[in-house]
């Protein structure tokens, strides 16, 4: 495990996900049997690495890349974005399957190099896909399969909220995000999640209309000194689905929250429409649907929030990286289905990139396929 002194790597994978997976007892196969894990902790800060294997009782560590890739069956990477290309293609050379954050690469050449790279070496590959284990999204996914929408027309995603500048107030992001020249930029980070929650759930993406800015232009680092921020922190974008649907999302890190979750969600369909968030999916059906008269002379007396109702949990919800995390093994240990793989990863880094183009040439751009 690769880049676990950082935020994912670290609380998603490590602590929820890998550490979760042991303290449950283990992975649970098709067979009934039970398999354990042993992380190796990779990184490059021999004192960060011992504190946390210290801390969770983990006996292997070391910042020594290779000879973690020879011991280990699967190499994962939560590193840097900018990190990321070079250890998994040395894993991938040492016939080791990969699991990697996203996006798998920076550019749709390095991302098609990596997918191509695992196919050809026979090993399996998949990328983070979190957002599609999110409780609200599954509630929706939930409403789609049950035909709840009829034909759906549009979706509207908002996802973000205030990051801190970091001079009053520390940042509560890492400030690469803030440097395109070290990976950062809002399009690079979100586009790929927007390309498989759009993809898994509603179609695939034909096109791509982008507006990216960088609202804050100059932000404070961990260190205290001032930096200048090269890459964008807000995206406005246009998506075209197959099957004539329309995707409108606003991604952005200089928006304050006045939502019910940090993202949201809405799709409306002939027959119904909903919500959803992180956790929460609301919905309200054609015969619920409100006639609203339009005039701005009246005062407005109905609260149309309240028109609409929750699904229901109607189960237990998991962790979403500890889901993938045991989909993953299962695809390794098994041969367990498992569709998210390098060549989906690369699809999420295409939309990505041409964001960025449409956003420079102030133009629509077409995905053309991989
Ligand atoms: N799935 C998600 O929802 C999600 C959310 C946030 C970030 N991410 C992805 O996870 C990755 C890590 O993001 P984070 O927010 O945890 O970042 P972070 O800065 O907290 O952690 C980065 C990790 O990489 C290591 N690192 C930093 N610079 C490096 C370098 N030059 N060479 C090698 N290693 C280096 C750090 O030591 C740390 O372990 C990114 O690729 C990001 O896109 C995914």
């Amino acid at each position: 495990m690769n880049g676990v002194t950082g935020r994912m790597g670290y609380r998603q994978h490590l602590l929820r996900s890998v550490l979760a997976i042991n303290e449950q007892g283990g992975l649970t196969l098709a067979d009934g049997s039970r398999v354990k894990l042993r992380p190796i902790l990779v990184g490059r800060s021999e004192a960060k690495l011992a504190d946390l294997a210290a801390k969770h009782d983990i006996p292997d560590y070391t910042t020594d890349l290779d000879a973690a890739i020879a011991e280990a069956d699967v190499y994962f990477d939560a590193q840097v974005t900018q990190a990321r290309v070079k250890a998994v293609l040395k894993a991938i050379e040492a016939g080791k399957h990969v699991y990697a954050e996203k996006p798998t690469a920076e550019t749709v050449e390095e991302a098609v190099t990596l997918a191509n790279a695992a196919t050809a070496a026979g090993v399996k590959n998949g990328v983070v896909q979190d957002k599609l284990f999110l409780p609200g999204l599954l509630k929706l996914k939930r409403l789609i399969d049950g035909g709840f929408f009829g034909r759906i027309l549009s979706v509207r995603g908002e996802f973000g909220y205030w990051v801190f500048e970091g001079d009053w107030q520390e940042a509560q992001r890492p400030s690469w995000n803030y440097r395109s020249q070290d990976g950062g930029g809002i399009i690079l980070d979100m586009f790929p999640h927007w390309h498989y929650v759009l993809e898994n759930l509603f179609g695939s993406v034909e096109s791509v209309y982008a507006k990216a800015v960088t609202h804050i232009p100059t932000r404070v680092d961990e260190q205290g000194n001032s930096y200048e921020a090269t890459a964008d922190d807000a995206a406005y974008g246009i998506f075209e689905l197959s099957g004539g649907i329309v995707a409108q999302i606003n991604s952005s890190w200089a928006v304050r929250v006045n939502r019910e979750e940090l993202v949201e969600f809405q799709v409306d369909g002939t027959h119904g429409s909903a919500v959803a968030g992180l956790r929460n999916c609301r919905f309200q059906s054609r015969a619920g649907t409100p006639k609203p008269v339009w005039n701005p002379d009246l005062p407005v007396t109905h609260r149309f929030v309240d028109d609409w109702q929750y699904v229901p949990d109607n189960g237990e919800f998991d962790n979403g990286f500890k889901i993938q995390w045991e989909m993953f093994l299962r695809h390794v240990l098994e041969d367990a289905p498992f569709p998210y793989d390098f060549a989906a990863g690369a699809r999420g880094v295409q939309l990505a990139q041409l964001g960025l183009q449409s956003s420079a040439e102030g133009r629509r751009v077409e995905v053309t396929s991989l």
